[in-house]
């Protein structure tokens, strides 16, 4: 049997990941899992949750960033079981968002790599769908400004460390095609959902008979 295949959507907030990750998973029933990062449903996710929400709730930067790894290492080992299964898993944020959210709070003491190594052995996404936009445009959608890194001019700064963390993955390996960069400006929901499909049913197709899931980096 082919192991599931791990599809990961990655952006800023409100450029329409999740609303695309829900038409994927629709489209890859019934084996398919969504999982959404943070998973605020967990120990770590509930701490996560109110760090978000409570802008009086404080703590640093480091300890910000070690929790939303541990919360992916709380859900690694299902991750992988699915995998395993057949099952295929559509994530919706995951690694790279860490890595650009804190990095883009301190360039310096908390670079991209400092950002990578605590995340270093869980699952690698088989495809890696980069959602990004000209302009402030996702500003405008519902409910922009009510969490923590709901500011603009933060958003443009994870926009530049997103660029700087794909364009380093696409040096560093063999394989084509693990990042794809979809522009959604002026484009609907269904043109956005088509090419998102054109880049995901190779990917999905191609068998793998490997019985282990590839580890990230
Ligand atoms: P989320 O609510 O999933 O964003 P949205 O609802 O807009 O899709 O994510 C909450 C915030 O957490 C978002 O601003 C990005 C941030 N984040 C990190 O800072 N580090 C991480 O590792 C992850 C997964 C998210
Ligand atoms: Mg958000």
């Amino acid at each position: 049997m082919s192991r599931g295949k791990l599809v990961l959507f990655e952006g800023l907030d409100r450029t329409g990941k999740t609303t695309q990750s829900d038409i994927l998973v629709e489209r890859l029933q019934p084996d398919v899992t969504l999982i959404k990062f943070p998973e605020r449903s967990t120990e770590i996710g509930a701490l996560i949750d109110r760090y978000l929400k409570d802008k009086t709730f404080e703590l640093p930067d480091q300890a910000v960033h070690l929790l939303f790894s541990a919360n992916r290492w709380e859900m690694a080992e299902r991750i992988k079981q699915l995998l395993l299964q057949g099952t295929h898993v559509v994530l919706d944020r995951y690694v790279y968002s860490g890595i650009a959210y804190s990095a883009a709070k301190h360039t310096d003491k908390m670079d991209r790599s400092w950002c990578l190594q605590p995340d270093r052995g869980l699952p690698r996404p088989d495809l890696t769908i980069f959602l990004t936009s000209d302009d402030a445009e996702n500003e405008l959608r519902a409910g922009f400004g009510e969490e923590r890194y709901e500011k603009s001019e933060f958003q443009q700064e994870v926009k530049r460390q997103f660029i700087e963390v794909f364009k380093a993955l696409e040096d560093n390996s063999q394989e084509q095609n693990l990042v794809q960069i979809i522009n959604i400006t002026g484009k609907s929901v269904e043109q956005v959902a088509n090419e998102v499909w054109e880049l995901t049913e190779p990917v999905v197709r191609a068998p793998t008979d490997s019985k282990n899931t590839e580890i990230l980096y």
